[in-house]
């Protein structure tokens, strides 16, 4: 017997109004499923709220309409099932980004350096972890998102265009580190004044546009807070997870908990919290002195069940190297303050490389 196509049936299943919203089935994604089989039909309507009577009934018109047109056909079923749960449409979402435009070809670990608040030194350690890993001798990426206030350039020490050719960006050297900024494009003062849409655009154009070559780290200084450029790029990038700096003192942690609830709910990992500026010892008499407390980055992580990746001391030198543009871990690498940088860096890897 000649069984009808696809097209013959959709074209049947596209008469076929959902009463509610007053557009056809078809249009509306119901059809999930549609299947041809010798002597049957089987369609699946997948709607987009829970199956009421009054849904449902829209597959019963579905199977009329099917039946009358094709009358010899002996067996036709549509199916009517309501929406998929979240975590099924989550996996389904990060299936489509991770084979989208969310992978950077050639880079292995994207790591987002965040924080509910700015100044906390997201940029200090987003420099300095950069600048450490490259010296274990991998090859490393550091991009500064914060198109609003980009401190990478001043804290990298360079001032250099970045190369463009066939509508490529080729990013800056500094330190062992390929770097892109905004703030090698536009002047601090022009960037000041972007509107979100610009943002965004920009912050599109450096994940899609810019050559990083062969890393084993690319590591991404995020602008403070849980705002519209954190949210394109935990959806425009599969990220193997962010970190989290903060400031001992409790409101500092209030805001850790709030950008950590922006993660999971893109479902990016929180790979760890570095509380920075922990404590300050006396360069003339050793005195230790815990300005902002102490140890709330480890008790929220422990409370949040992620990893406490380290504490950094507050030092004159780790403010200093920053504003030279030569970071501490280059600057005195001997220091109490870059050897934490450095076990950090080496935290971090430990953890990436289990992944
Ligand atoms: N551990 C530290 N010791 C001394 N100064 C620091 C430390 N961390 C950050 N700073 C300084 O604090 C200021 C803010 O840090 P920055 O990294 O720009 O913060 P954010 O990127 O979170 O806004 C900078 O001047 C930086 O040099
Ligand atoms: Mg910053």
């Amino acid at each position: 017997m000649d069984m009808p196509t696809k097209d013959e049936i959709t074209a049947l299943l596209s008469l076929v109004e959902d009463p509610e919203l007053q557009r056809n089935i078809v249009d509306l994604g119901y059809v999930e499923d549609l299947r041809v089989g010798n002597g049957s039909i089987d369609v699946t309507l997948r709607m987009s709220k829970p199956v009421t009577p009054l849904r449902q009934a829209v597959g019963d018109d579905a199977k009329a309409r099917l039946q009358d047109a094709f009358p010899g056909v002996a067996e036709i079923n549509v199916d009517v099932v309501g929406p998929q749960p979240a975590s099924a449409q989550r996996a389904a979402r990060q299936a489509a980004s991770q084979k989208g435009p969310g992978t950077l070809p050639g880079v292995d670990h994207i790591i987002a350096v965040a924080s509910g608040k700015g100044g906390v030194g997201k940029s200090t350690v987003a420099t300095n972890l950069a600048v450490a890993l490259a010296q274990s001798g991998a090859s490393v990426g550091l991009l500064d998102t914060d198109v609003y206030g980009p401190s990478i350039p001043t804290m990298m020490g360079v001032d250099e265009k970045p190369g463009f050719s066939d509508g490529k960006v080729f990013p800056v050297q500094a330190h062992g580190v390929s770097l892109m900024s905004m703030g090698f494009v536009v002047d601090e003062e022009d960037a000041m004044i972007w509107r979100g849409p610009m943002a965004s655009g920009a912050i599109n154009q450096f994940i899609t546009d810019v050559v990083w070559g062969e890393l084993d780290y690319l590591i991404l200084d995020l602008p403070p807070g849980t705002g519209d450029i954190q949210l394109t790029i935990s959806q425009k990038l599969a990220l193997s997870g962010s970190i989290i700096v903060t400031t001992p003192q409790e409101v500092a942690l209030a805001d850790v908990r709030r950008a950590a609830r922006m993660f999971a709910q893109v479902d990016i990992p929180v790979l760890g919290i570095v509380e920075n500026m922990s404590y300050f010892v006396c360069p003339g008499c050793g005195h230790r002195e815990e300005i902002f407390a102490h140890g709330g980055g480890r008790a929220s992580a422990e409370k949040m069940g992620v990893p406490f990746l380290g504490e950094l001391p507050l030092a004159h030198g780790v403010r200093a190297s920053g504003d030279i543009g030569i970071p501490v871990v280059i600057s005195e690498p001997e220091s109490e303050h870059a050897k934490a940088f450095m076990r950090i860096a080496a935290q971090l890897s430990g953890i990436l490389a289990e992944r």
